[in-house]
């Protein structure tokens, strides 16, 4: 059958010709994706409970996206590098982080994912306070990057790269002793408001406030890793704003592209400003603020603005809390849509992982924390798609269980 030959020879190719980056890729040959929902090349549908890791929080191809797009396309691609001409979707996408944002958040710089929009904060940090320490997080997680992994944890993702960063120094998160440590060296301070790849860590309003202050009292910049958390996922616009306090710099990435790749970082003016002298083009990008995906980004945003009844989004994390009451989960860590749920094991990770799979539903593990079980489906989950998970995944907690014993 002529299908199956073309199947069989996508799969070889995929593995002996693109980078892999696990010996185990999950290997779904996609078809189309809308919605909550990807379809394989066999016609098989899955419910998308991940979100293609914490990107389609408005689902696959949002109609407004996919419109937006389209009508960019129409006008005009990649026009000149960054910075350089006047381009309408930039506009239109300062205006709608405009209005998630504190007024005094003022001014935005795009680049082309979370990582390189670390890079550009942990710049920023540099060129704004004149020193070079730099303060981050054990189990933080800010991107792949020379400059993005030094200020990330996990030692086993790092040692291979070394020499790496100098100058950074690591600080128990959520720990308000560890304040003490932040000094008149430090030029900026880097934090997930909520550590996603440590477990979905949600820290205290307490250890935010102080850190803020602390901050504020030393001069060093609050840098807050918005990538994964921002954009809806905790059931805010951003997670920082359930904890009162009022970052320097804000990272973002993943979601905000609409489906299409992106970072940025949100600052005041007075800071942003320094990237354009001493020296000039002190921050430079060929493709940052790509028209197209600028579209796409100000169209996600609008929609999620518009759309979404975050009363609703509560509700829903509510019934995936719910399911989770389980035996064989020992913890459940959560925020808005993002869950972690510990297992015994990665072993019992992948197992649920691959039971949920073959009965058509998406999930994932963490990077670093092996034996969390990982959920973090779309804002526009439905909650008949909530129930329907519930079911599957208590079935492969009860035979969790079972397999214990
Ligand atoms: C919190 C956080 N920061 C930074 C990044 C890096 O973003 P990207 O993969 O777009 O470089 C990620 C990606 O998973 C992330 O979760």
């Amino acid at each position: 059958m002529p299908i199956f030959v073309f199947r069989m020879d996508s799969k070889n190719y995929f593995i002996n010709h693109l980078a892999q980056t696990s010996p185990f890729p999950i290997g779904i040959e996609v078809q189309s994706a809308e919605g909550n929902w990807i379809t394989d090349t066999s016609g098989k549908r899955y419910l998308d409970f991940i979100s293609g890791v914490g990107v389609t929080n408005m689902g696959h191809r949002h109609p407004k996206v996919v419109e937006a797009i389209h009508a960019q396309a129409e006008k005009y691609l990649h026009v000149m590098v960054y910075g350089e001409f006047i381009q309408q979707p930039l506009h239109d996408l300062a205006e709608e982080l405009q209005h998630i944002l504190p007024k005094y958040l003022d001014n935005y710089y795009f680049v082309n994912s979370g990582a390189e929009a670390t890079e550009a904060a942990l710049k920023l940090a540099k060129r704004v306070t004149g020193r070079s320490e730099l303060v981050a997080m054990k189990g933080a997680y800010h991107g792949n990057t020379h400059g993005a992994l030094s200020v990330s944890a996990n030692e086993k993702k790092k040692y291979r790269f070394r020499p790496l960063l100098p100058d950074v120094r690591f600080l128990k998160y959520n720990s308000i002793p560890d304040l003490d440590q932040i000094t008149e060296r430090t030029a900026g301070v880097i934090l997930e408001s909520v550590q996603g790849d440590a477990g979905v860590i949600v820290p205290s309003t307490e250890y935010m406030q102080a850190l803020a202050a602390k901050c504020k009292s030393v001069g060093a910049l609050l840098m807050v890793d918005e990538i994964q958390c921002g954009m809806g996922r905790t059931g805010k616009p951003f997670a920082f704003s359930h904890f009162g306090i009022e970052p320097d710099v804000i990272i973002m990435g993943k979601a905000l592209g609409g489906g299409l790749p992106i970072g940025a970082i949100a600052a005041p003016k007075k800071h942003m400003e320094l990237f354009s002298h001493d020296p000039i083009l002190g921050h430079i990008t060929t493709f940052g603020g790509n028209p197209l995906i600028c579209a796409s980004a100000a169209a996600f945003l609008k929609a999620m603005r518009t759309e979404i009844d975050w009363n609703e989004v509560e509700e829903k994390s509510e019934l995936i809390t719910q399911f989770l009451n389980h035996e064989a989960i020992s913890e459940v860590r959560k925020i808005g849509l993002m869950y972690a749920a510990d297992l015994q094991s990665f072993d019992e990770v992948k197992w649920l992982f691959d039971f949920c799979l073959e009965r058509g539903l998406i999930t994932f593990w963490f990077l670093s924390t092996d034996y969390a079980f990982r959920l973090a489906p779309p804002l526009t989950v439905t909650k008949e798609e909530i129930e329907w998970t519930g079911k599957i995944i208590r079935e492969g907690l009860d035979q969790i269980l079972s397999r214990r014993t």
